[in-house]
């Protein structure tokens, strides 16, 4: 991210990400902050935004037995991650942060782990737009704002206070400058903002968002930006608005993927990961499906009604329409993969194809081999996993089934419908089938 020269006047941050919720709106066994959006767990795209400010570090609270939440959250790059030992609120939760936060310097940034649309950007403009303000909020007009906190600000537009929603009067909640959830707090003021919260209110939680009006009555500095895009600060409490924030999350990617020269059909109809990436001119045809870890290289087809995930897709190649690629596919280029052929942990050299029908498995595919429809590799004897071999330049006949481990030599020829048990040779032709016997009928009297 290029910085403007004031944000790096104001210093890098220190970061603290508040995923400690249960998230009892979601009704699920799962920590909120694991429900994915493109792909991603929550808390991943927002460590992400996070790491892309070259932080002093990157916190993240999380609750106690939430191991996976640890885990993740080291796995996207945070520095360190304490637990809230309860859930008292967020203002609590920042409160658990406090001893990891000693030696910082300059301000820390804190945000929530449940709004995966935030980008590094809009963290950088509140910092750049607020430096001075002891306690800074950032801003949006969402055009629902049922569920936010709605910041109150005086006649010089300094924010006052934020009421949350269940304690606001119907005066209150008429306000439509809400709290995104993303604060800058002067890490000096930090210790004692956070131990003069109470938790009287109709939740009976710490909130975090009171240290607006406690900055304001101890006379210090308070301020606020507005985020340009509601949207990209949309909280996600419940699978409703799951579903809203994978909505936003995949109208950005696909604007990013075809700026970068992709072509889309129906882009509506293109489901991405936050981690797909496209050489140019790939197009996409409708319906297609892209799962986490996928590849693919320059002018490369994807046709319809296509699933893919963790594959490599080189340059010049056709999937599809119906072609299912699983993790560990890689195509070398100038590939074609054609309807209903699945491929998994296999490797297909340059120019190697599988037009039809095809089940390849713990596999390598040769330079310009062609499997022929209804080809299975036989890879699983119901314990073990076996690999199949196939050479350059060969040829197997439609309804081959290769039973794994097996080697084809380089040239062969496997005739339909073959059964192959034992390895071939290079330039070989193996048959593997019963001989065709007919037989004459008797000949109807008359
Ligand atoms: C919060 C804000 C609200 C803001 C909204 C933006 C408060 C009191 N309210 O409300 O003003 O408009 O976010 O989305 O801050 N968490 C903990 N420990 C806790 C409680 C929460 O770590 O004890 C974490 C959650 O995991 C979550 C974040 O803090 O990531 C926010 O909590 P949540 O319950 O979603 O707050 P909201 O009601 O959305
Ligand atoms: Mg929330």
């Amino acid at each position: 991210m290029i910085k403007t020269k004031k944000e790096l006047s104001t210093g890098a941050p220190a970061i603290v990400v508040l995923a400690a919720g249960k998230g009892t709106r979601m009704r699920s066994d799962m920590p909120k902050v694991l429900h994915k959006v493109a792909g991603e767990a929550m808390l991943a795209h927002v460590v992400r935004a996070a790491a892309a400010l070259e932080p002093q570090r990157i916190v993240v609270v999380a609750g106690p037995g939430m191991e996976d939440v640890a885990a993740a959250a080291r796995q996207a790059g945070a520095t360190d991650v304490v637990i809230q030992p309860e859930r008292l609120g967020t203002g609590d939760a920042l409160k658990a942060a406090l001893p990891v936060l000693q030696g910082c310097t300059g301000r820390v940034l804190v945000f929530c782990g449940d709004a995966p649309l935030v980008t590094a950007e809009t963290l950088g403009m509140l910092l750049a737009r607020t430096a001075g303000s002891a306690v800074a909020v950032l801003g949006m007009e969402p055009e629902n704002p049922a569920g936010y906190g709605r910041l109150k600000c005086d006649a010089n537009g300094m924010p006052q206070a934020i009421v949350e929603e269940k304690d606001a009067s119907e005066e209150e909640r008429a306000i439509r400058l809400c709290n995104s959830g993303v604060m800058a707090i002067e890490a000096v003021h930090l210790p004692t903002l956070l131990g003069a919260l109470n938790n009287k209110n109709a939740k009976g939680e710490y909130y975090l968002t009171d240290v607006v009006a406690i900055a304001r009555e101890s006379g210090l500095r308070c301020g606020v930006a507005v985020a340009a895009a509601a949207e990209e600060l949309l909280g996600v409490n419940s699978k409703a608005e799951l579903a809203a924030a994978e909505a936003a999350m995949q109208a950005r990617l696909r604007a990013r993927a075809m700026e970068a020269g992709v072509s889309m059909m129906d882009p509506a109809s293109v489901f991405l990961s936050a981690d797909t990436r496209f050489g140019r001119d790939v197009t996409i045809q409708p319906q297609v499906f892209f799962g986490p870890g996928v590849t693919v290289g320059e002018r490369t087809e994807i046709r319809a009604f296509s699933h893919i995930e963790g594959a490599t897709i080189g340059a010049d190649c056709i999937v599809g329409p119906f072609a299912r690629l699983r993790p560990g596919t890689v195509m070398q280029g100038d590939n074609k993969i054609g309807n209903f052929v699945e491929i998994k942990n296999t490797m297909l050299e340059e120019g190697a194809q599988a037009s039809h029908l095809s089940y390849l498995g713990d596999a390598t595919i040769g330079a310009r081999t062609n499997i022929g429809a209804g080809t299975i590799t036989c890879n699983y004897d119901g314990k073990n996993k076996f690999r199949t071999s196939i050479g350059e330049d060969v040829f197997i006949g439609s309804n081959a089934a290769l039973i794994a481990p097996v080697t084809i030599g380089n040239g062969a020829l496997v005739a339909a419908g073959s059964t192959i048990t034992q390895d071939v040779p290079p330039g070989d032709m193996a048959i593997a089938r019963q001989r065709q016997i007919n037989k004459t009928r008797r000949k109807k009297a008359g």
